[in-house]
């Protein structure tokens, strides 16, 4: 039978990449997302990268028709659940936003696969759901206590599916914690395109390599690390679309709910990425050193174990790979807006 993959969100930066991959491993795939935070345009990288355009719903997933007529037209297997607001920022200003999006599309988006039949789903959960009671390096059973809006939106909905597979034993579950995505498509024809001033540090930092921001602020130097900047564990979201892809597999023989870490099991600093970044564009990043911020965790990165036994997966990418990538992307999408 022909793999016929629903992508909610499949617009967005880890929802294209997995596309591309779903495609490459002989999936059909399907497209759901409102264009909320992206741009139909990425249908043309995913087919200039593959060969083959997917199709696609311009669907608002909290929409629960318009979400049954998708189940409906396609017969799908399973269903990778991307789509969703991910600024921790606008979730502290605006939380009811944040439930209502991301927890009102799941309910919606699970019904639906009730009434399709369909029972196999991996979600795009985060790190964000960790304590910062938790010393590094985290593993799945670290304990969870989510800071901000939407690390709880992510954290109710990992309860929800764990709740679901408590009550029906047929769902197959694969939640999905990934560390800190950055790079882009080898091809620098998708990429990550947030809108107004970025919230996350990569696509900061590009915009100051291409001038468009002025300088990278810091939030602290003064952290219990080498250089006092915070560390991280960065991933290279064609690693993570790969991550996918092994649950998915996985799934196929596996009932219940099953939690997996997405990282490298490495930390890089702030300052380190600067250098990194650095490296590739040739030139020097201004920075400036502000206050720490309120919340941030001076140490975080994965324990990757779980990935590896159960998944045989394992991050490929270096650090270097994601800065060159994400860069190369930067340019181009940059230069096709000129
Ligand atoms: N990028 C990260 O750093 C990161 C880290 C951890 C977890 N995540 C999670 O991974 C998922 C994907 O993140 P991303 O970086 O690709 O974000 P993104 O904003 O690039 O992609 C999300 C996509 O979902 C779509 N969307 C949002 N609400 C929708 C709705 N109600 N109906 C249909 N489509 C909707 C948006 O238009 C967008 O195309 C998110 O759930 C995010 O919370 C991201």
């Amino acid at each position: 039978m022909e793999k016929f993959a629903l992508v909610t969100g499949g617009m967005g930066y880890i929802g294209s990449h997995t596309s591309v991959a779903l495609i490459e491993a002989g999936y059909q795939v399907v497209v759901l997302d409102n264009l909320d935070n992206s741009s139909e345009k990425v249908l043309t990288g995913i087919e200039s990268i593959t060969g083959q355009t997917p199709h696609f719903a311009h669907t608002d997933l909290r929409d629960v028709d318009a979400v049954l007529e998708v189940f409906n037209e396609y017969p799908i297997t399973s269903v990778i659940h991307t789509a969703g607001l991910k600024s921790v920022e606008e979730s502290v200003t605006n939380p009811s936003k944040y439930y209502e999006n991301n927890i009102g599309s799941t309910i919606t988006l699970v019904k639906a696969m009730q009434t399709a039949g369909v029972s196999t789903l991996v979600f795009s959960s985060s790190a964000t759901v960790y304590s910062s009671s938790s010393k590094p390096p985290f593993d799945e059973n670290a304990k969870t206590f989510p800071t901000n809006p939407y690390g709880m939106s992510k954290y109710i909905i990992e309860q929800i599916m764990a709740d679901m597979a408590l009550a029906d034993s047929k769902w197959r579950l694969g939640i999905l914690r990934y560390f800190n995505p950055v790079g882009a498509h080898p091809s620098g024809k998708i990429g990550e395109s947030p809108s107004g001033v970025p919230n996350n540090l990569m696509p900061y930092l590009m915009q100051v390599a291409i001038g468009k921001l002025e300088k990278l602020p810091i939030y602290g130097d003064d952290y219990e690390t080498p250089d006092g900047t915070c560390i991280r564990d960065y991933v290279h979201v064609v690693d993570l679309a790969r991550g996918h892809l092994a649950a998915l597999e996985f799934l196929e023989n596996k009932n219940g709910v099953h939690f997996w870490n997405l990282g490298t099991g490495k930390g890089t600093s702030v300052l380190e990425l600067v250098k990194e970044v650095e490296k590739v564009i040739e030139k020097p990043i201004p920075i400036e050193m502000k206050q720490r911020r309120k919340g941030d965790i001076p140490i975080v990165f994965a324990d990757v174990a779980k990935a590896s036994s159960q998944l045989s997966w394992q991050a490929k990418y270096s650090i270097e790979k994601m800065c060159a990538d994400h860069w190369k992307w930067q340019k181009h999408y940059s230069d096709s807006r000129q």
